[in-house]
C-alpha cells in the first residue's frame, strides 16, 4: 500500500529556506510545490524515514536531500546561441581585441551552463573567430546539478536545444547516428575544448579566464547570494576579459569592471593595464530599486511576482506564465517591465494581437516620462529602453 504522506507549511518553509542557502536563490523564486513535490519523492524513496528526520537530514545538508533540493528550485531552460548578440560581440569585438593584445589563450567559463549548449556555443564561437592565430581555445562549463552535466558530457541535443531565436552562428553539431531522429551531436573539435565540472557560484573559482558567461542564472538569486557569486565571478576574470549577464541578472555592476557594449547586453570588461588589480575601482552604482533619485514609485511591490513568472517562463510553463503575468499587470497596472513582459509572452507564443495591444500599452504608460528616468524592475531600466522595444516590435510587426 502506499504511504500518505502529509506536509505541514512550516515543514515547507523550513526547506525552502534551506533550498534558499544552498543554491543562493531567493525565496520567491522557489516554488513551494516543487518542494512539497521533491520532500514527497524523498520520503517515499525512503520508507524509513519520518518528517522530522527529512528535517534533520536538511540541517546537515546531507547530500541526497540537498541534491533533491537543489534540483527543485533548479531551472536548467537553455538553448543553442541564446542571446545571439552576446555571441557577436565576442566575435566581432572581444576575440580580435584579446588577439591584438597578445592574450596567450582564450579560455572560457559558462557558469551555471545547465545541460551544456552555452558552453557548445561558446566553444564554437570561439573557435571560429580566432581560427588561424594559433590560439589555444578552452571552454569551462559548471553547474549545480550532476544531472545537467551528464546531458552535457553527452554532447548529445534534441529539438528543444535548437530554437529559432538562437540562430546557428557557428557550425557546431552534425546529425546524430541512425536511429536518434531530430538529435544531433556536436562536432568533434568543438567538444575537444569543453569540459564540464560541479561548481556551485556561491564558492570561489579557481583559474582565470577570458570569457565569462554567467547568464539567466543570478535572476534568481537573493540580493546578498548575487553580489557573493558576482565577486567570485569578477575574481576570475583575466585582464581585458568580458563577463557577460543576461539583460535580468544583476541590479548592480561589478566593482572594478568597466561596462562595454549595449547596456542590454549586460557585458563587463576588466581593464587590460590591471593584471592584478590591487583594489577595486569603484564604479558608480546603477540606482537599487527603491534609493535612485529618479526612480519612478510604485504602490505595491511588483517585483517578486515578476521574477516568479520568470521562472515559469524558464521552465516553459506556459499557463503558469500567462496567469502570473496576468495577476501582476492586474495588482500593478503601471508596472511597465511587467507590461512588456507580458507583451513578449505573447510574442512568443505567437499572438501578435494581444502582442501589439500590450506594446501600445507600454508606450502609453511612458509617454510622460523622461527617457532617462529609471523604472524600477528586477533590473532598473531607463523609460528609453521599454519604448525602443515597444516601438521595434511595433514597427516591425506593422511592415
Ligand atoms: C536557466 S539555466 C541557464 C543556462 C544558461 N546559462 C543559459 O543562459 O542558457 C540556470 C542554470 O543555473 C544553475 N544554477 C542555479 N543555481 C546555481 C548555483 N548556485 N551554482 C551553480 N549553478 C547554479 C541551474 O542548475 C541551471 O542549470
Amino acid at each position: 500500500m502506499s504511504r500518505h504522506i502529509a506536509l505541514d507549511d512550516r515543514t515547507i518553509e523550513e526547506l525552502s529556506d534551506c533550498a534558499s542557502r544552498l543554491t543562493g536563490f531567493s525565496r520567491e523564486a522557489i516554488l513551494p510545490e516543487a518542494i512539497r513535490r521533491a520532500a514527497i519523492a524523498l520520503l517515499k524513496a525512503q520508507p524509513t524515514w519520518t518528517v522530522d528526520d527529512l528535517l534533520r537530514r536538511t540541517a546537515d545538508r546531507d547530500g541526497e536531500v540537498a541534491h533533491a533540493l537543489c534540483q527543485a528550485v533548479s531551472v536548467g531552460e537553455t538553448y543553442f546561441f541564446r542571446h545571439p548578440d552576446h555571441f557577436r560581440f565576442l566575435a566581432d569585438n572581444l576575440v580580435p581585441a584579446l588577439l591584438r593584445a597578445g592574450r596567450p589563450a582564450l579560455r572560457a567559463w559558462s557558469a551555471g551552463c545547465a545541460s551544456g549548449e552555452e558552453a557548445f556555443s561558446l566553444a564554437a564561437c570561439l573557435l571560429e573567430s580566432s581560427a588561424g592565430s594559433g590560439l589555444a581555445v578552452s571552454v569551462l562549463g559548471t553547474d549545480l546539478l550532476e544531472r545537467n552535466l551528464e546531458i552535457a558530457r553527452k554532447g548529445v541535443y534534441g529539438l528543444w536545444s535548437r530554437r529559432p531565436s538562437g540562430p546557428v552562428l557557428h557550425s557546431l553539431f552534425h546529425p546524430a547516428a541512425r536511429g536518434q531522429v531530430d538529435q544531433v551531436e556536436i562536432n568533434g573539435p568543438v567538444r575537444e575544448v569543453a569540459r564540464f565540472e560541479l561548481h556551485n557560484l556561491l564558492d570561489p573559482m579557481e583559474g582565470e579566464f577570458e570569457v565569462i558567461f554567467c547568464r539567466n542564472v543570478l535572476v534568481y538569486f537573493a540580493p546578498e547570494a548575487s553580489l557573493i557569486a558576482v565577486r567570485h565571478l569578477a575574481a576570475a576574470l583575466a585582464p581585458g576579459g568580458a563577463l557577460v549577464f543576461g539583460s535580468m541578472d544583476i541590479s548592480v555592476p561589478p566593482p572594478g569592471l568597466i561596462a562595454d557594449g549595449l547596456p542590454e547586453l549586460q557585458i563587463f570588461r576588466r581593464p587590460l593595464s590591471f593584471a592584478a588589480p590591487a583594489a577595486p575601482i569603484p564604479l558608480p552604482p546603477i540606482p537599487a530599486p527603491q534609493s535612485g533619485p529618479r526612480l519612478v514609485p510604485m504602490e505595491v511591490e511588483p517585483v517578486p511576482l515578476h521574477l516568479k513568472a520568470l521562472v515559469f517562463i524558464e521552465r516553459g510553463d506556459k499557463t503558469a506564465s500567462e496567469q502570473t503575468l496576468l495577476e501582476l499587470t492586474s495588482r500593478v497596472p503601471g508596472y511597465v517591465p511587467g507590461i512588456l513582459e507580458r507583451a513578449l509572452l505573447h510574442v512568443r507564443l505567437g499572438q501578435r494581437n494581444a502582442a501589439v495591444t500590450m506594446m501600445r500599452e507600454v508606450l502609453r504608460r511612458t509617454e510622460k516620462l523622461p527617457l532617462d528616468a529609471l523604472l524600477s524592475g528586477p533590473e532598473p531600466l531607463p523609460v528609453s529602453f521599454y519604448r525602443d522595444s515597444a516601438e521595434t516590435f511595433l514597427r516591425r510587426s506593422t511592415k
